[in-house]
């Protein structure tokens, strides 16, 4: 009881203060200008050629005036030595030869869309083209020209590669915009940018005015955003009759996006490079499934391949598609330990996946001295969206990490599964681009035959919630009306369960529409838990842990448990642990860290802990990413340059884990040595064997919350912290207003179990005090 009216006192005070201080909160939030200089507000970079109202003949000339400033520069670029020689890589790209094709498609229709081999120069080129053919009919710039990508990786490699052809530096005519990151200046007319990026602008600019051309790259990977914007976009192309809408494609299976958009025309690059030939092997030994067993494919045959690869074959990059990061980043250190892999004279080893820093990206590309034979580890990044062209052998484990969703019991997984057919073809087209090539399959052909074709579409695996609120905050109307329009449908029973765990942690009202906390969650690109858990966090000033426990659930698990040393590491882990809680644990184990880099032994202490350095870092980094994008909602102070106050109170930080967390929350059942977990809808459950938890054979609180639960054969429960029916009643789900006893008898039903009548009254009260209090805002 104390706990709850210490907290309900302090946001009442703190509510009604923020009030007072702020204007009440707007759609405007995203105009407001960062503190901090590096970081260009999406309202800066979203700023078009000025717009040419009425009475603007002024306007029109200055914007002249800078087109043939751009011709100029243009001509004087293709005219120098290193722009012919520029010009003269590009001809010799296979998309270069359909040019003229290209634009003269773009011109007669609104849609088109063109699908060739990844490296024939889609993404490099055909945005160039237009840019180039805008320039040089005089009105260069009265264009704007957006090409979105999937990954903030390739937006800002390619943004880079594109300025060097031009011979320009980024920010010139070429820029990008990545979330909290982008560099473009007053004549940018090509702007390179993620899905997310364009999917915001679109929030505080439905019509997107003053662009003139949306190139929506990759969508054979049907990533959820893509599929999205696509119907987006599908709705703003007759409000904006002179928009041209250009899709991209590596498969050739573009016929569904043409019936899409009404048969537009298709165009397909032929692939000329492609004269190199190149060899296929795979696991023939092995004859059925049955006895072919997946965990051998591991990483003594790589590292095999690999040496032999070093010491017999030809020079030549190697390729190797991993399943993750994790295997990625075991797999270089066990690599690092052999005689001629880890020598760096011989083998330059690197890693390529989604987070990495430019500065590793930029090694990537580049050619290795003689002698040296570069091997790449990668995961399916490097499948369509990036192109190293000296690979002549490609190894191939043949699966991926993918996402996928069990709307039945309303679980989702994260598991290795086999890659598709035609991702397959993918990564064997990465090797002999220049010269022949090989790709060995680590896997044997009946396991080949038995891939699908072609990759399930994200949004029709993985739980859509983040795309339900982005829907609300677009204001597209009803959510499932909205995505029956989609390319291809998610399940209605997937939408549902979206909409309905939004309603429980109170995001949407009864109506589906928007609450103030579930607008707030909309200005936090991540799931909705963690955006609630830095929301409360904020509230409640125990920012500082909670920070630290979010990022550390977006970056891969810190606490490392090597197959030979799961003991050890396990019980390092435990150390760190005394408040059965494994989120709390992090949070040790990162404040440790910390202290062991101010004398620069980080690492020692990482090694020492079985923990990952990396992930440390990208924790590290993280936070600062969080803070400043709460500070841009406006519930922290802007001047706040670490964490609103150090106030590490687990009690706190407990409530804030259950606020985010819930409904994932199991009950705890105590028998005479250790005890059980159950949670409603799946019955009983079990924890991963590396959480503190598991260890224990009592658990002090009658719940656990937890971040995400696994189907393998039971349900498997990661990441648990226990609380105290205290606070599960005040902070599990939210009352929303319009509801108040349907949402009682929910959280009744966890009553029953334990409360008499006056005590749950009174708990209640206060807790639709606590409601209000944050509805109310
Ligand atoms: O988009 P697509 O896969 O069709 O090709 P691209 O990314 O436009 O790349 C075309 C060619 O440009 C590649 O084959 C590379 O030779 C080159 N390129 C490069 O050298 N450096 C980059 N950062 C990107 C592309
Ligand atoms: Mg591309």
């Amino acid at each position: 009881f104390g706990l709850l009216k210490r907290v309900n006192a302090y946001l009442g005070e703190y509510l009604s203060k923020k009030s007072r201080n702020k204007e009440s909160f707007s759609d405007n939030c995203f105009s407001r200008s960062s503190s901090n200089s590096s970081i260009v507000t999406e309202e800066g970079l979203f700023e078009q050629p000025e717009p040419l109202a009425s009475g603007t003949a002024v306007m029109e000339k200055i914007l002249l005036r800078r087109s043939s400033l751009l011709r100029d520069q243009q001509q004087a670029w293709q005219e120098s030595l290193e722009g012919r020689e520029m010009l003269e890589f590009r001809q010799n790209l296979p998309a270069y030869k359909e040019k003229d094709t290209i634009l003269i498609a773009i011109l007669q229709n609104q849609v088109v869309i063109i699908s060739g081999e990844t490296g024939c120069g889609k993404t490099t080129q055909i945005p160039q083209f237009i840019l180039e053919s805008e320039i040089d009919s005089a009105r260069g710039a009265f264009c704007s020209i957006i090409c979105t990508q999937p990954r903030r990786i390739s937006a800002i490699s390619v943004s880079e590669r594109v300025a060097s052809e031009r011979g320009e530096k980024l920010g010139e005519s070429v820029g990008y915009k990545v979330r909290l990151e982008g560099i473009k200046g007053r004549d940018t007319r090509l702007l390179f940018c993620t899905t997310g990026i364009l999917l915001r602008r679109l929030l505080v600019d439905r019509n997107l005015k003053g662009v003139t051309h949306v190139i929506v790259d990759e969508i054979h990977e049907r990533g959820m955003n893509e599929d999205f914007l696509l119907i987006v976009l599908k709705d703003l192309l007759p409000r904006r009759p002179e928009l041209k809408l250009i899709l991209m494609s590596a498969t050739l299976d573009a016929e569904l996006f043409s019936s899409y958009f009404d048969g537009a025309p298709l165009i397909h690059i032929p692939d000329a490079l492609r004269a190199a030939d190149f060899k296929d092997f795979s696991r023939q030994t092995q004859e059925s499934l049955s006895c072919w067993n997946p965990d051998c494919i591991g990483f003594n045959l790589i590292e095999y391949l690999l040496s032999y690869i070093c010491e017999n074959e030809r020079p030549g990059a190697v390729l190797v598609f991993m399943t993750g990061w994790d295997d990625i980043s075991s797999l270089k250190d066990k690599l690092q330990a052999h005689p001629i892999l880890g020598d760096p004279s011989r083998v330059l080893l690197l890693t390529c996946h989604g987070s990495m820093a430019s500065s590793e990206q930029k090694l990537i590309f580049e050619e290795p001295e003689d002698g040296v034979r570069k091997i790449v580890l990668t995961t399916n990044i490097a499948e369509t969206s990036i192109t190293i062209n000296d690979v002549v052998f490609v190894l191939d484990c043949g699966k991926a990490k993918e996402t996928s969703y069990d709307a039945l019991n309303n679980t989702p997984c994260l598991l290795p599964s086999w890659v598709s057919k035609v991702s397959t073809q993918q990564r064997r087209g990465r090797a002999g681009r220049v010269q022949p090539g090989e790709c060995h399959h680590l896997y044997p052909r009946c396991v080949y035959d038995a891939f699908t074709e072609y990759q399930l579409p994200e949004i029709l695996r993985t739980p859509l919630q983040s795309l339900c609120l982005q829907i609300k905050s677009l204001k597209l109307g009803s959510i499932s009306e909205f995505l029956s329009r989609a390319l291809q449908s998610p399940k209605l029973l997937a939408v549902q369960n979206a909409i309905e765990y939004l309603k429980v942690i109170g995001a949407l009202d009864e109506n589906e529409n928007l609450t103030v906390l579930g607008r707030y969650l909309t200005m936090l690109p991540m799931e909705p838990k963690l955006g609630k858990m830095l929301i409360l966090g904020a509230i409640l000033n125990c920012l500082d842990p909670v920070l630290t426990i979010v990022a550390g659930l977006s970056v891969r698990d810190p606490f490392l448990t090597p197959l030979d040393k799961k003991d050890l590491a396990e019980a390092a882990k435990l150390q760190f642990s005394h408040d059965h809680s494994d989120h709390l644990a992090l949070v040790r184990a990162y404040e440790g860290w910390k202290e062991a880099e101010k004398d620069l032994a980080g690492y020692d202490y990482c090694w020492k802990n079985f923990l990952s350095a990396q992930s440390m870092k990208a924790i590290d980094s993280l936070r600062e990413e969080f803070l400043s994008l709460l500070k841009d909602t406006g519930l922290i102070d802007s001047y706040a340059t670490s964490c609103n106050g150090w106030s590490y109170d687990q009690h706190l930080s407990r409530a804030v884990i259950c606020y985010g967390l819930y409904p994932g929350i199991c009950s705890v059942v105590h028998n005479e040595k250790s005890f059980s977990l159950k949670t409603m809808e799946d019955g009983p459950v079990l924890l991963y064997s590396n959480s503190v938890n598991a260890r224990e054979s009592r658990i002090p609180y009658p719940w656990l919350v937890f971040n995400e639960k696994i189907k393998v054969n039971s349900v498997f429960l990661r990441d648990s912290t226990a609380v105290s029916d205290s606070v599960l009643l005040l902070f599990g789900g939210s009352i929303s207003r319009g509801d108040v006893d349907g949402h009682l008898k929910m959280l009744g039903g966890y009553l029953e179990f334990f409360m008499q009548p006056a005590i749950a009254e009174k708990y209640l009260s206060l807790r639709r005090e606590f409601d209000e209090l944050i509805q109310n805002k």
